[in-house]
């Protein structure tokens, strides 16, 4: 366990689904209404939130990278959670701040798990080595059937190696990330990500409010 956890005082929010769920959008919104609540608030997204995170990005979902191993892919995650954690996420929660994250390792058990097929327990223990073992305090699922989630993205035209995948790629994914909530249903809770914006951002600054208790 690492010095930062012990003195954490601040609330840990991930968000997590797969491509298209609008859960970007998502975190902004409740980033936005925690500020108007007087919250000091930390936005930040997975893979990235810093310079060195922002270039393994960069190598990561670039389309020409089709090579990648997916021992690599998985390994550059890590890496790239590594730099997250220790530069931005633990200062900030030492601070007493609320973070949130667009992806966080759930995203790893979902994608490299999962999607593929890397096992469990092996990305288990390199994402202790990775985290030291922190895990958000809450996680919202937003679900979503692949194809209106696929078909979203392509609307705005995100196009990234990862979601050039298969279609049955990105099933596996889904199904992963139901099984990881079922599993942890206290920290992880689901929203119905096909329901309109603001229907969705209502769900989830209910669940948020719950959590912190205002
Ligand atoms: P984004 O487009 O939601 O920012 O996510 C970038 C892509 O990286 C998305 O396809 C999901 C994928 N991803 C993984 O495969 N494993 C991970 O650990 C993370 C954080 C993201």
């Amino acid at each position: 366990m690492r010095e930062g956890q012990k003195s954490k005082k601040g609330i840990f929010i991930s968000l997590e689904g797969i491509e298209g769920t609008g859960k970007t959008t998502q975190a902004r919104l409740l980033s936005e209404r925690l500020v108007e609540k007087g919250y000091e608030v930390m936005l930040t997204q997975e893979p990235g939130g810093t310079v060195i995170g922002n270039r393994i990005r960069e190598i990561l979902l670039h389309v020409d990278h089709r090579e990648m191993s997916y021992m690599t892919e998985f390994l550059l995650y890590n890496a790239a959670r590594a730099q997250h954690l220790s530069e931005k996420i633990l200062p900030a929660l030492n601070q007493g701040k609320v973070v949130i994250t667009d992806r966080f390792t759930d995203s790893t058990i979902a994608y490299q798990g999962y999607g593929r097929g890397i096992d469990i327990e092996l990305l288990k223990s390199i994402d202790l080595i990775a985290t030291g073992g922190i895990r958000p305090d809450l996680t919202i699922l937003f679900d979503l059937d692949v194809e209106t989630g696929l078909q979203r993205n392509k609307g705005i035209n995100k196009v990234d190696r990862l979601e050039l995948e298969e279609i049955e790629f990105h099933k596996k994914v889904r199904e992963g990330y139901l099984k990881i909530a079922e599993a942890e249903p206290d920290r992880i809770k689901t929203v119905d990500a096909s329901l309109p914006l603001k229907d969705v951002s209502e769900k989830v600054w209910e669940i948020v409010r719950w959590r912190l208790g205002i």
